[in-house]
């Protein structure tokens, strides 16, 4: 039993195997066809934050494989309040075939996979975001027949979404460039995995607070949220350090014409986005939300059938 909690436990080859079903499956469906691989089983999809493209994507995949999934709110466990993670996991996993968490605190990932007797899909913690870093590289793939020796810039807080990005585009060979404040960098830790990895796939990554070098010769431009959910309370103060690094179209127009702007959604338009980029000809935003789709039908496939 494999689960999917976080990037780096994949070799590159495995990553490719995903983008490969990926791709399979995405071709399949839009030829009008679907392969129903999970025909009765039962995805559990447990939230303690809110969402709208994972939840929606993964109980629409399950649908398309033949499948169901049930959506568990967080006021329904309460995830280690009402229960103990450990008896969630063992509870749910004689019901389910499959679990999909998204939860505050990493730990409780790690242990749903302890004690689950099934597959645990991670649906973003505050550590990271797998499942979008797959979708992502699927979506570059797509756009430019190619991953290895591209560029991609990041711009702005040093979270999450940046933190599986980080560690995929390292993987599979792209070169990748963090630029964020000083105070809201990436973990010590995650640099010193990126930078591993990155030597081994001999790749450029750089770690800057400037915007500009950032998006010098990059091909992918990507953005997220200043504030992540769960961060609220430091709204204020990150709204007076965060708007140098602002995707507009002046600094778009410093990277590579052919240059593709990526933002995992959701947007606070008008602060790490403009509308202006994020509606124009080179922003993919809405590609990379439908691809979330196709990327885990393929974790689901490989995963649970
Ligand atoms: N990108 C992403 O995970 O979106 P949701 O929070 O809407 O699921
Ligand atoms: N960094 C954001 C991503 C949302 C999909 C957050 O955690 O809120």
């Amino acid at each position: 039993m494999q689960h999917f909690l976080q990037i780096a436990d994949f070799s590159a080859d495995e990553l490719r195997q995903f983008l490969h079903k990926a791709k399979e499956l995405k071709d399949e469906l839009k030829a009008g066809g679907n392969q129903p691989i999970l025909r009765g089983k039962v995805l559990g999809m447990i939230f303690q934050k809110p969402s709208l493209r994972t939840r929606v994507s993964f109980e629409v995949g399950m649908l398309h494989l033949g499948g169901h999934a049930i959506f568990i709110s967080p006021n329904e466990i309460s995830l280690g309040k009402r229960e103990s993670v450990a008896d969630v996991a063992q509870v749910l996993s004689g019901y389910v075939d499959g679990i999909m968490a998204r939860v505050f605190s990493h730990e409780h990932l790690m242990e749903l996979a302890q004690y689950s007797q099934v597959p645990v899909i991670n649906g973003l913690s505050d550590y990271n975001h797998p499942c979008q870093a797959l979708s992502d590289i699927f979506t570059i793939w797509e756009r430019f027949n190619q991953v290895r020796g591209l560029k991609l810039a990041y711009v702005g807080d040093g979270n999450n979404v940046v933190t599986s990005l980080a560690v995929i585009c390292a993987k599979l060979g792209m070169h990748i460039t963090v630029a964020t404040p000083k105070a809201y960098q990436l973990s010590a830790e995650v640099v010193t995995q990126v930078r591993n990895l990155a030597e081994e796939s001999e790749i450029n990554f750089a770690i800057t607070d400037s915007p500009t070098d950032a998006v010098a010769e990059a091909d992918v431009i990507y953005t997220d949220v200043w504030t992540s959910m769960g961060q609220e309370s430091e709204t204020e103060q990150r709204l007076k350090v965060f708007p140098p690094y602002q995707i507009n179209r002046k600094l778009v127009s410093l990277a590579k014409p052919e240059a593709i702007v990526m933002h995992c959604l959701p947007a606070h338009r008008g602060e790490e986005i403009t509308n202006e980029v994020a509606d124009s000809s080179q922003s993919v935003i809405f590609q990379q939300a439908e691809n979330r789709l196709h990327a885990q039908k393929a974790i689901l496939a490989l995963l649970l059938s």
